[in-house]
């Protein structure tokens, strides 16, 4: 008998805002996985922290890069080596019979490292994933307006795209969200700028946990932002209805 693969969705930092059964599996496994930058802490163990039994077998999987960087052949090659790598480590415990958590920041499907080992690991194992409440849905929360109304389109984009590409995005939206804001912050308000849209957009730090920040995105310090920080934009007409 092979272990069952979870991936596990853990919330956007909040530990009370992760599910009734997120809590069990985490609980319930053999070995807990986790991802993080070397030499920091994992944030997705941070929000399930306290549902790690003592002594619980941990398995930490450290990127080889730091930050993010736009697509490039060198940059794909090195994490699918790194991807790769971590499936068969949690493989190899997966034969062993014991079931394996992978904990995930917000949500496993929505930008969340669990998937590489999903697609790799998946057809092999028994594997199930349980969903976890997005950042993107937290930050509007903690901002405390709408996000978007009745037939309106909510377009998600990644700081890491470029002026130009982001621009070309925002010029049509009617609500928008920023992910992966980090350095990239200067670059974005420039293309919110630009796209009209920057008297509408707030800028939204350390979403529902302690130390988190709300501020028109006109008003944030464009030196850099933390990772854990992205750009909301609601819909005019959600906000006002
Ligand atoms: C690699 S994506 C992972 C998204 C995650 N899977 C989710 O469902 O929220 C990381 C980005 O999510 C956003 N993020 C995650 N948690 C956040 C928080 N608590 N507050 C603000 N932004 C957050 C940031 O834009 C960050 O750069």
């Amino acid at each position: 008998m092979t272990g069952r693969l979870w991936g596990i969705g853990v919330g956007p930092g909040d530990p009370e805002l992760l599910t009734v059964k997120a809590h069990r599996l985490i609980e319930q496994a053999g070995t807990v996985a986790w991802f993080a930058a070397r030499g920091r802490p994992s944030n997705a163990r941070a929000a399930a922290a306290r549902h790690i039994r003592p002594r619980q077998p941990e398995l930490p999987l450290y990127y080889p890069v730091t930050t993010e960087l736009p697509a490039g052949a060198e940059y794909e090659e090195l994490l699918a080596g790194f991807y790769d790598e971590a499936a068969e480590r949690i493989a190899t415990v997966l034969d062993g019979g014991e079931d394996v958590a992978v904990l995930c920041e917000g949500d496993p499907f929505f930008y969340g490292s669990y998937m590489y080992l999903h697609n790799r690991l998946a057809g092999r194992y028994e594997s199930e994933v349980v969903p976890g409440v997005t950042s993107l849905l937290a930050g509007a929360a903690v901002l405390g307006v709408p996000l978007v109304c009745r037939n309106e389109t909510l377009s998600v984009l990644s700081g890491v795209l470029s002026r130009d590409e982001l621009e070309r995005h925002l010029v049509d939206v009617e609500a928008a969200v920023v992910m992966k804001l980090g350095r990239n912050l200067a670059k974005v308000r420039a293309s919110v700028a630009a796209a009209g849209l920057l008297d509408r957009a707030w800028y939204v730090e350390l979403a529902t946990l302690p130390a988190q920040r709300v501020l028109p995105l006109a008003e944030a310090d464009s030196s850099g932002a933390p990772y854990f920080s992205m750009v909301i934009i609601p819909s005019a007409e959600a906000s006002t209805r």
